[in-house]
């Protein structure tokens, strides 16, 4: 009997028999006939094996069921036995959106107060509690960069544009979750060349050169599908090393973790303090995040963790600085 709960790192490339992605809110990309989609690259590649999830039969979901009806026993009897899992998760960004539905939430409390965006606020959570249950190797949950989602459970592990990923239009996407180390994510400036322009400020012009269908405007890009499942597979078919064979770093270079991410090297003694944030977990109860300034590009991080827009990560300033406020705070 395979051992779901297996740590990723206990396993050798010979026993990774089955490998199995599980495609939630799979929406259009989910079905086998569609070119782009969330789960598109693992549908058309060997080796793996993919399950979707939806609310909507139309789009033949392996499993049509509204997600908050669903316990992690379910999406496991979906899927059966694995050595690998992988969750994508596309939730749906319409009550999310900071572009919509103002009167659904407390602008400045950052809290849902309209019945809609309190189901929908109600089914992240749900979603989170259902992945956490499963325990994959890795997950990874989709929606706009700057969705509300970023005042549910903070800002994502990685950002991209969909214009880097073979679209025509920019869209710039937020990608939380716990992903495969090691993958470049790409994203472009705003005002650059390569995707529709955004000429008014709001985005209108961007969001007219996007199909107008939203089921195909929510379509994930292939490319990027399957970028997500090359980092995976290389994860799982290269163990870590092990103490012995790791590198001796001798330039400090910016290469610090051997994942080939070029990380920027900013001269620095601590970082500046951006605020706090407090949401409820349906796990954890209450959680409060710290954020910072990245001192390379200004983008917020929490607590220990590299900037999702530039890579920069420096251990060194990071324990100046937490370890500054203990002091402070004594
Ligand atoms: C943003 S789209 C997903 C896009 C898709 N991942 C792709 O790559 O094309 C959101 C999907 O969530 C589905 N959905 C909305 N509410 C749901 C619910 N309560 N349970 C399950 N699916 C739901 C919708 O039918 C829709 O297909």
């Amino acid at each position: 009997m395979t051992d779901r709960t297996r740590d990723v790192d206990d396993r050798s490339a010979d026993d990774t028999d089955r490998r199995v992605c599980l495609d939630l809110f799979s929406g259009l990309g989910g079905r086998k006939d569609t070119e782009h989609g969330f789960s598109s690259a693992f549908q058309a590649a060997d080796g793996w094996e993919v399950f979707t999830v939806d609310v909507d039969e139309k789009f033949d979901p392996d499993l049509c069921a509204d997600i908050l009806d669903l316990r992690p026993s379910d999406l496991r009897d979906l899927v059966g036995d694995y050595d690998v899992l992988v969750v994508l998760a596309g939730h749906p960004c319409t009550l999310f959106s900071t572009a919509g539905n103002h009167d659904e939430w407390d602008l400045e409390a950052h809290e849902p107060t309209g019945e809609r965006a309190q189901r929908h606020t109600a089914m992240l959570f749900h979603t989170l509690g259902l992945i956490r249950g499963l325990a994959p190797d890795y997950w990874y949950l989709e929606n706009p960069k700057r969705s509300r989602i970023n005042w549910l459970i903070g800002p994502p592990e990685a950002t991209v544009t969909y214009c880097q990923y073979g679209m025509d239009y920019q869209k710039p996407t937020g990608l939380w979750g716990d992903h495969a180390p090691g993958m470049t994510y790409k994203s472009c400036p705003r005002g650059a060349n390569c995707h529709a322009a955004n000429t008014e400020d709001d985005g209108t012009s961007a969001v007219q050169s996007m199909p107008s269908d939203t089921g195909e405007r929510s379509l994930f890009p292939r490319e990027l599908s399957e970028a997500i499942r090359d980092a995976v597979e290389t994860a799982i078919e290269t163990p870590p090393p092990t103490q012995s064979e790791l590198p001796l770093v001798t330039d400090g270079g910016s290469d610090q973790f051997g994942d080939g991410a070029d990380r920027p090297a900013v001269c620095v003694d601590t970082l500046d303090y951006d605020g706090s944030e407090t949401h409820q977990d349906t796990i954890e109860g209450e959680v409060t995040r710290h954020y910072y300034d990245c001192p390379n590009c200004g983008h917020p991080i929490s607590t220990w963790m590299d900037c999702p827009e530039c890579l920069w990560y420096d251990e060194d300033v990071w324990s100046r600085t937490l370890s500054e406020e203990v002091t402070a705070g004594d």
